[in-house]
């Protein structure tokens, strides 16, 4: 399976890259610098040098070419401006649908976020931007053709996985370790059954694979 991942060299889209490479499969991703395409070639990855805002919708298609699937775990992390949080995590994920439909790249999986996150605090204007910006990006995808699935993880740790977590329609918003996410969205890759679904991801205490293959036996049927 050959999967092109906008957000490779991240704390999730780097994970899911070293998985699905390390069982066999083609991960390929855009980078914005060169020293990232160095140090991801070094595992074996293989990388384009490109910026998801400066690209056009054509040389993005171009690019996703011949790939089975989209991973889509890019963010401008509050990191930039509340204009880079619209750009990349607001209509990075409508772009780029445009741009799968136009190669022909059915399968999209958009890492998005718990709406209720971090609900109980009282959190900035940026976030609160965040989060709007993120709900138009789910919206923008949902009204999409393609064989869509949002996954909304909890707060991301840099812990070691489990191996376990907790995935369905609804759960409660708690924290989960980004290797854990990064095996599940690998998981999910596999299982075409789970289609069309927003599906909410914390840690929990079942077995990746076993939790996404019950998922499939409750929800799926479009597969
Ligand atoms: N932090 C949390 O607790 C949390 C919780 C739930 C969901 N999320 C979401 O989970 C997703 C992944 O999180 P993460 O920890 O993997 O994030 P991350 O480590 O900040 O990675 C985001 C990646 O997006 C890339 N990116 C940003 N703008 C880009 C552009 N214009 N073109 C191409 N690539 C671009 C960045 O590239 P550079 O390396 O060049 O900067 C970076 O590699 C994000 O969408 C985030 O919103 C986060």
């Amino acid at each position: 399976m050959k999967v092109f991942i906008i957000g490779i060299a991240g704390g999730i889209g780097r994970r899911v890259a070293v998985q699905l490479a390390e069982a066999g499969d083609e991960p390929i991703g855009l980078v914005r610098r060169p020293e990232q395409a160095e140090a991801i070639a070094l595992g074996g990855i293989q990388t384009v040098r490109g910026d998801l805002v400066a690209m056009s919708v054509d040389e993005l298609a171009a690019t996703m070419r011949g790939c089975d699937a989209i991973v889509f775990s890019a963010g401008a992390g509050g990191k930039e401006s509340n204009e880079a949080t619209t750009l990349v995590d607001g209509d990075g994920p409508g772009k780029l649908s445009t741009a799968a439909e136009r190669a022909g790249v059915r399968r999209f999986v958009l890492v998005s976020v718990f709406p209720e996150a971090w609900r109980e605090r009282r959190m900035d204007e940026s976030f609160e931007h965040y989060m709007v910006e993120k709900k138009k990006a789910e919206t923008q995808l949902v009204l999409t053709d393609l064989d869509w699935l949002i996954v909304r993880p909890s707060a991301l740790t840099n812990e070691p996985g489990t191996g376990r977590v907790d995935l369905g329609l609804a759960k409660f918003h708690t924290e989960i370790a980004r290797d854990d996410v990064a095996a599940t969205i690998v998981e999910l890759l596999r299982t075409p059954a789970l289609n069309r679904l927003i599906l909410e991801l914390t840690s929990g205490g079942t077995a990746i694979g076993e939790e996404v293959h019950a998922l499939a036996i409750r929800l799926g049927g479009d597969g």
